[in-house]
């Protein structure tokens, strides 16, 4: 008897059918364009947005997967973390469906659906491996020891990896979401023109911190025009400076990205690392990350973008290994409350 699976914790609405043996049977994502002209997610118009899609999104779901609802036997939602408004309208929906059909409601933390997004595959990494969870509201590293047994290691002490991509990307003055577009950019740019700094926490080796960073891109870029007012005239085309900034700070992130995972792999020596959420996207990570990979001995994973950015079968998965692993379902259907604040901890 299949699971229906519902995600709407930031912009995107989404649902998701898996049977009971884990197979996906659907999985549909609508995203909220209309955020792009403010150059982030509006939390207002996201609730909004999600309210006009969820009815839409869950019947196209159970349709694909050719799922009746009175055949599910039961429901997962993302509880947090998350916008409270978009968590809510996910939350009321899902609640009122497993009340009408009578199934049990499960409660599913977001950053456990990224943690396990690349065993949506039954080719995925099997326990014990290292989670590194890099999106536009989260960065963390994490020691999955077993299916109901992981902890944090370290987590971002200020602007999450993807957050800095969109920040960069509008000092630069490109669209959000900024990730892609300062990838395409940097193709064309020199990683070694700037040496933009790369944090490094001596008192938390294994946490990140991507806010200096972005600051020292904003002076280079403020420099930079005061520079060209100064002398205006010999200067290297607009195109190829952006360029070149764009390569040199996803190299410095992606720098502090690898040099944390190998202090952290150093100290657990595990054989796989699974790379998550929609900073995995990007090819240059996850070449920089294959190669640490061969000289450490490790092997990466990284699902494919449709599972890096928020999506509900990554929920469904982990609803599934919650169910097979843990302690079933965590309370009733009416227990369940919004929790934009929640953590990631395989205690709850
Ligand atoms: O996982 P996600 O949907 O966000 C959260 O759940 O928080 O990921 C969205 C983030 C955005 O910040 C976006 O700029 C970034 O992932 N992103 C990328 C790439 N594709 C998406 N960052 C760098 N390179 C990419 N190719
Ligand atoms: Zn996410």
């Amino acid at each position: 008897m299949p699971l229906l699976a519902i995600e709407t914790s930031c912009d995107e609405t989404c649902a998701a059918v898996m049977a009971e043996d884990a197979r996906l049977l659907s999985n549909v994502v609508a995203s909220q364009e209309i955020h792009e002209q403010y150059g982030g997610v509006v939390p207002e118009l996201a609730s909004r947005m999600h309210l006009q899609h969820i009815a839409g999104v869950v019947r196209k779901a159970l349709e694909r997967a050719e799922v009746a609802p009175l055949q599910l036997n039961a429901i997962a939602v993302t509880h947090g973390p998350g916008l409270i408004g978009s968590l809510l309208v996910g939350l009321s929906f899902a609640k009122g469906l497993a009340l009408d059909l009578g199934v049990p409601l499960l409660g599913v933390n977001h950053l456990e659906g990224h943690l396990f997004s690349n065993n949506i595959s039954p080719e995925g990494p099997q326990p014990p491996f290292l989670s590194l969870i890099v999106s536009g509201g989260h960065s963390m590293l994490a020691h999955v020891e077993d299916w109901n047994r992981y902890r944090i290691l370290g987590e971002t002490q200020d602007d999450a990896a993807g957050e800095a991509f969109d920040k960069v990307a509008r000092i630069l003055g490109l669209p959000y979401p900024g990730g892609p577009q300062i990838e395409k950019l940097a193709a064309a740019g020199n990683p070694h023109a700037i040496a933009f700094p790369v944090a490094r926490l001596k008192d938390a080796p294994f946490d990140f911190s991507f806010s200096g960073l972005k600051t020292a891109v904003l002076y280079h870029v403020r420099k930079l025009l005061s520079n060209e007012a100064a002398t205006s005239g010999e200067q290297q085309s607009l195109t190829q400076v952006k360029a070149d900034i764009a390569a040199s700070f996803q190299h410095a992130l992606i720098t502090a990205i690898l040099e944390t995972t190998a202090r952290a792999h150093e100290k657990f020596p595990v054989s796989s690392v699974a790379l998550a959420g929609g900073v995995a996207c990007n090819k240059t990570l996850r070449q920089a990350l294959m190669e640490l990979g061969q000289t450490r001995g490790f092997q990466v994973f990284y699902p494919p973008p449709i599972y890096c950015t928020d999506n509900a079968a990554m929920i469904a998965r982990a609803a599934m290994i919650r169910l097979t692993h843990m302690r079933g379902t965590n309370g009733s259907a009416y227990q369940h409350a919004p929790m934009p604040g929640l953590k990631l901890d395989s205690n709850l």
